[in-house]
Formats: structure tokens, sequence, C-alpha cells
């Protein structure tokens, strides 16, 4: 299946695409990352599942640098998403979680304001 890297804007939680959105509905399980980002003007777990209408999972610092397979665990079989305040890729690991996803197989799609594109190995 596909591991979806979402940015959320740095406004509040209406900024996610209309796409970012649908995909979030969608996906078996999401992650909110925790450790980069400056969870800042409601952009918080609390909120955000509030307005999805579903479970967020904060991911801290712990799982980000050091367990981030648990992030990926089953991607392979279900989408999962990580959302990201702010640039997806303004942080090297979650360039680093990308990597990881290509050496497993998992197609990656970022979503954002500014991209939708499926990153190539
Ligand atoms: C690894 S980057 C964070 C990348 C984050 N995804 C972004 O696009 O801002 C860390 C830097 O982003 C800044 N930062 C983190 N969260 C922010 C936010 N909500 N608004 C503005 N700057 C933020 C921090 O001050 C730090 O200098």
């Amino acid at each position: 299946m596909v591991f979806y890297l979402i940015g959320l804007g740095l406004g509040d939680v209406e900024d996610i695409t209309v796409k970012g959105l649908n995909i979030v509905k969608n996906c078996a399980r999401v992650h909110l990352e925790a450790y980069t980002s400056i969870l800042c003007y409601g952009l918080d777990k609390t909120n955000l599942e509030k307005f999805y209408g579903r479970e967020v999972i904060e991911a801290d610092r712990t799982i980000v640098e050091q367990e981030s397979d648990a992030i990926l665990k089953g991607a392979d079989k279900e989408d999962v998403a990580l959302l990201v305040v702010g640039d997806p890729f303004g942080a090297t690991t979650h360039a680093d979680l990308v990597l990881r996803a290509k050496q497993q197989n998992i197609p990656v799609i970022r979503d954002d304001t500014r991209f939708l594109l499926e990153i190539e190995s």
C-alpha cells in the first residue's frame, strides 16, 4: 500500500489539502510528527482528531528518531500517513523515513499545498 507524508501548513487545522484530508480519513493509521515541528495555533492532536473525526497517534522524538519503523509498520499492507506541520521535508528524519520505506518497497506519496507526487527511488 502507500506511506503518505502529508504537510499540514503552518496555519490551523483547515490548511490541509482536500486530497490530504481524504487520505487522512481513509488511512489505516495516522501519525502526527511532534518532534521537529512546534504544534502551535491549534495544530495539536486534540484539535486534529476533532477535525478529522478519527484517531491520530503522536510521534515524539524517540519514535521519530529511534523507532521510526513503528510508523512504517504494516504500510506494505495498508495505507499509513505521517502528518507534518510545515514542510514535510524540512527535517532529515523525514527523508530518512522515506528512504526506509523505499528500502521496504513501500510507495511514498507526499501531499501538501505545493506538491502531490510519488517519490521515486
Ligand atoms: C527541522 S525544522 C522543522 C521543519 C518543519 N516541518 C517546518 O516546516 O517548519 C526545525 C525548525 O523549524 C522551526 N519550526 C518548527 N515548527 C514550527 C512552526 N510551527 N512554525 C514555524 N517554525 C517552526 C523551528 O524553530 C526550527 O528552527
